[in-house]
């Protein structure tokens, strides 16, 4: 997908609110995802950067507030609708099929990306447009070709994210969701899917949780910090590191210093 208007919000959340009873887990929360750009999300553990996610996502509902997916307001789509609408989420394991092969998961994937997902996959189907597809998508995120017909559930993991990734591309995405994707990898695959998501920059917006924050300062355009359910700066990574409420409420100077 190109994007020709760097500048243009093609994703925004205005004023969402989520209780866990009386925990206000999302207070008012309003954040903007500009074309391309990559987004980190920052904050303590437990600030409720997934509750936002999967608010985003459309896997939680929201108390109050909307969604707008390119100026059009998605509040009340469901995540598959959501999905089709542009808007993916990655990194749920769910999404792996685990009996499958690394290209049956991608066949299947860009099936129900050119809207046949019902459609019975069949062996004179191999030559298709649609493997065609999945084995660039497999070339394209990087994952082994040795590995193309292992089953899904035997992968390494740091391979079992990245095909992950991939099958969120299937279906050309404008905005994806990134929930600590380098969570569990060991510091070569991290640094593999880290060139990933660059290579993306520019393809799709990004909202990328991490906790790295090396990673996230060196990665993203644009960093929002979440603090108790509530968004305390946005900003470049430059503002975001001198910015000194995001100083006192969760990066202290040494962590700065060290991003
Ligand atoms: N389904 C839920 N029910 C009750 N409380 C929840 C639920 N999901 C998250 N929480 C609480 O909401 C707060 C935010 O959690 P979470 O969004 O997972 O934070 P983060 O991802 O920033 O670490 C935490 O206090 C967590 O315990
Ligand atoms: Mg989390």
């Amino acid at each position: 997908m190109t994007i020709t208007k760097p500048s243009e919000i093609i994703f925004k959340s205005e004023n969402l609110h989520k209780h866990f009873g009386a925990l206000h887990a999302t207070n008012g929360v309003s954040i903007e995802l500009r074309a391309g750009e990559i987004h980190g999300l920052i904050g303590p553990n437990g600030a409720g950067k997934s509750t936002l996610i999967h608010q985003l996502a459309g896997t939680l509902k929201p108390d109050s507030g909307q969604l707008f997916l390119q100026g059009k307001e998605i509040t009340s789509l469901r995540a598959h609708e959501r999905v089709a609408a542009g808007l993916a989420r990655s990194f749920q394991v769910t999404n792996i099929f685990g009996q499958y092969t690394v290209l049956e998961n991608l066949l299947l994937a860009v099936q129900a990306a050119t809207g046949s997902s019902f459609k019975i996959w069949r062996a004179r189907d191999s030559e298709s447009d649609l493997l065609v597809k999945a084995k660039a998508l497999a070339g394209e995120c990087a994952i082994d070709r040795s590995l193309w017909s292992a089953q899904a559930a035997n992968l390494p993991h740091g391979e079992q994210r990245k095909l992950e990734f991939a099958l969120s591309l299937a279906a050309d995405p404008m905005v994806m969701l990134l929930d600590e994707p380098m969570a569990g990898m060991g510091p070569d695959e991290s640094l593999r899917l880290t060139e990933l998501i660059e290579s993306m920059r520019g393809k799709a917006s990004m909202l990328l949780v991490e906790h790295d924050m090396q990673a996230v300062f060196r990665l993203a355009d644009r960093i929002s910090v979440l603090v108790s359910g509530q968004i305390i700066a946005s900003g470049t990574p430059d503002e975001i590191r001198h910015n000194q409420d995001v100083k006192n409420a969760y990066l202290g100077d040494e962590s700065t210093e060290a991003a």
